[in-house]
């Protein structure tokens, strides 16, 4: 007799379920993605113990009619698909015929469905992988499954189930992403006694979002069509005020997917603009050609496989980049609304002058910009209302004003960065060099960001400037601060920054980890313009410093740098590493908080910071602006 054995069903549907079935939530996921399959308009769902005791999920979906109630419960037995080619092109989110067989062989199982049009309905139950009972039943029109006991006879997995709070959490979690994929299905979760979560059928993501999350205006709408990918969603906006951490919902065809390609594209957008380590909140949308991806990749479908993958690397960067740098700046109210919320993203990114000095309405004539510094109270009188800020400035900024702002900055975008955006991708990225992955975002609207005009400063801190859409305050460090960040990391991709050489060299103390986090650097600082050099244990000898840096601001630098530096990962990335040595630079080069300046300074500052990607955080995260816009000046003038 030979030794090897064909196993029995039930113990190949035991151990296929070790693979589909890790915990209550990946039940709720099989058995809720079914009911959508089967057209399912609403859905209940309700588990006890965090799932572990119950499982249940009711839907108003098509129904099974006997026979195929009997073979839904057999392993590889679907309705989904029938031939091999069938799987280049799935639309429904199952095709295995592998979940309800894996399912049932692990727990106790009940399944309760009658078909559309049918008299009576049929109720299966199976214990442990094993027919109990098939029964003509009354049923109401679509499936009923309930799923009992998890794992009760296979100890040692279920020995790996979280406590009940645990368990019911994830449970939410895979509920709420599979709420936002189909806006269009009612959801209700309960939990023991509580309802969880309550989503009536909506009509278009925002409402669902709304019915999920709460009034967000905070998220900024993200569309981008292009290399035939569609994307669509709301990200978390760079100025965000609030946590660095939400939920990344990502999904390709409507199924949810965890993907290393587009994961990445996104914190490398989000990273071009801050330091700020952040994994924003993303509810992302892209949707693609079937046979664009693979989805038979992974046991539980989480994980994809691109046919082109740098190419949609490419069109997410991108989509980021552009809706970002759409994001505009914060928006002042003067008075709490009471009727109808405001739309604070709608407003342009506020812009500077596109070059030179221009007559500023505000001001006399003969204070125009050359006279120095307008001192706030300079700039009265205010003839005029408010609706006559109009000036002649407006028509110069044209069309192409952002969007060649010099060579990309980076040029290091990753490990499955696109240097190869793909013929077939070029002529729809949208972008006429497809080839540029550089950090610049081609779409953001330039023709909106309108020139901008310095009135003077506040405290000798704030630069206060109007457009036409309003009025800005804008923090003079944090700006400045920005634009030599752009500046310093644009230049370093064509090479080393200038250095200057000091006539006597500066030897400074450092405590032993920072010392030795900027000697581990000294290659990435040389790049930046520092030179420097052990000099005895504790002791550096630094004998270059950056041009952009006045030598009394060094020393600070180069404190604030070795902190920085021996907070950062010895093995992360040159690219990072030389990102923070970028920003701590441009923080100490920058003009400081009670620096008087003058109009010339101001309106440089506007003009360079009109000309980044972001202008409206710095590279810590800070927000550069808060703006007062035209209609909440007039609502509250009464003049709208
Ligand atoms: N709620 C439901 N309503 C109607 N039919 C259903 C429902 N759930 C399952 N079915 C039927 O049972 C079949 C088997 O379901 P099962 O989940 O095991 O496999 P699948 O969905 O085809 O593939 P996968 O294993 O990838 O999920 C389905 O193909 C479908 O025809
Ligand atoms: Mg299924």
């Amino acid at each position: 007799m030979g030794k090897i054995n064909r196993l029995p069903p039930d113990l190949a549907n035991q151990i296929a379920a070790g693979e589909v079935v890790e915990r209550p939530a990946s039940v709720v996921k099989e058995l809720v993605e079914n009911a959508i399959d089967a057209g399912a308009r609403r859905l209940t769902i309700h588990v006890e113990l965090g799932g572990k005791k119950q499982v249940r999920v009711e839907d108003n979906g098509e129904g099974m009619a006997p026979d195929d109630a009997r073979l839904a419960i057999e392993r590889h037995a679907t309705s989904k698909i029938r031939r091999a080619e069938d799987l280049a092109a799935i639309l429904t989110l199952g095709f295995r015929g592998e979940a309800l067989p894996s399912i049932a062989s692990v727990s106790h199982f009940v399944l309760r469905t009658r078909a559309r049009g049918h008299q009576s309905g049929t109720e299966i139950r199976v214990n442990g992988g094993a027919i109990a009972a098939v029964v003509e039943v009354g049923a109401a029109e679509g499936t009923v499954i309930e799923v009992s006991d998890l794992f009760y006879n296979l100890p040692a997995r279920r020995k790996f189930l979280k406590a009940d709070g645990a368990e019911s959490a994830q449970v939410s979690r895979i509920v709420t992403q599979l709420a936002l994929a189909y806006p269009e299905v009612g959801f209700t979760l309960t939990s023991a006694a509580r309802t969880v979560l309550q989503c009536p059928p909506a009509v278009t993501l925002r409402d669902r979002l709304y019915q999920l999350y709460g009034e967000r205006s905070d998220l900024l709408e993200l569309r981008k069509d292009a290399g035939g990918l569609k994307l669509t969603g709301f990200v978390a906006a760079l100025a965000g005020q609030g946590p660095t951490r939400g939920p990344q919902n990502v999904f390709i065809n409507r199924r949810i997917v965890k993907d290393r390609t587009i994961a990445h594209a996104i914190i490398d957008s989000y990273s071009q603009a801050s330091i700020k380590e952040r994994s924003p909140e993303v509810h992302l949308f892209i949707e693609m050609p079937p046979d664009a991806l693979d989805v038979n990749v992974h046991p539980t479908k989480a994980e994809v496989r691109f046919r082109e993958q740098s190419m949609v690397h490419e069109v997410v960067r991108r989509a980021f980049m552009e809706t970002l740098g759409r994001s505009g700046a914060p928006q002042l109210q003067l008075r709490p609304e009471h009727a109808a919320a405001p739309q604070p993203h709608t407003a342009a990114l506020p812009g500077v002058l596109a070059g030179g000095t221009y007559p500023n309405r505000w001001m006399p004539v003969d204070s125009q910009p050359q006279q120095g510094v307008p001192r706030p109270h300079q700039s009265a009188p205010l003839k005029g209302g408010p609706t006559d800020v109009g000036h002649p400035a407006s028509t110069n900024v044209g069309p192409s004003a952002s969007t060649d702002v010099g060579p990309s900055a980076s040029t290091d975008v990753g490990p499955s960065a696109s240097t190869d955006v793909g013929s077939s991708a070029s002529t729809d990225v949208g972008h006429p060099s497809s080839t540029d992955v550089g950090h610049r975002f081609s779409g953001a609207a330039p023709a909106e960001i309108k020139p901008m005009i310095p009135l003077g400063q506040f405290r000798d801190t704030f630069i206060i400037a109007v457009d036409e859409e309003g009025i800005a305050i804008v923090d003079q460090h944090v700006a400045h601060e920005r634009v030599l960040f752009e500046r310093v990391m644009e230049r370093l991709t064509t090479g080393a920054l200038e250095s200057q050489r000091l006539l006597i060299p500066m030897v400074l103390d450092f405590a032993p980890a920072a010392h030795q986090a900027l000697l581990n650097r000294a290659a990435e600082l040389e790049r930046l313009g520092f030179e420097l050099e052990a000099f005895g244990a504790a002791t550096i000898k630094i004998t270059a410093v950056p041009a952009l840096l006045k030598s009394e601001d060094s020393t600070r630098a180069l404190l604030a740098l070795a902190q920085d530096l021996e907070g950062l990962d010895r093995g992360a990335q040159v690219q990072d590493a030389l990102q923070r040595i970028a920003a701590t630079t441009a923080c100490h080069a920058a003009v400081k908080a009670n620096d008087p300046l003058t109009y010339e300074k101001m309106t440089h500052i506007l003009e360079e910071l009109r000309a980044t990607s972001y202008s409206t955080v710095c590279p810590h995260g800070r927000p550069v602006m808060l703006r007062l816009t035209r209609r909440e000046i007039e609502k509250n003038f009464d003049r709208i």
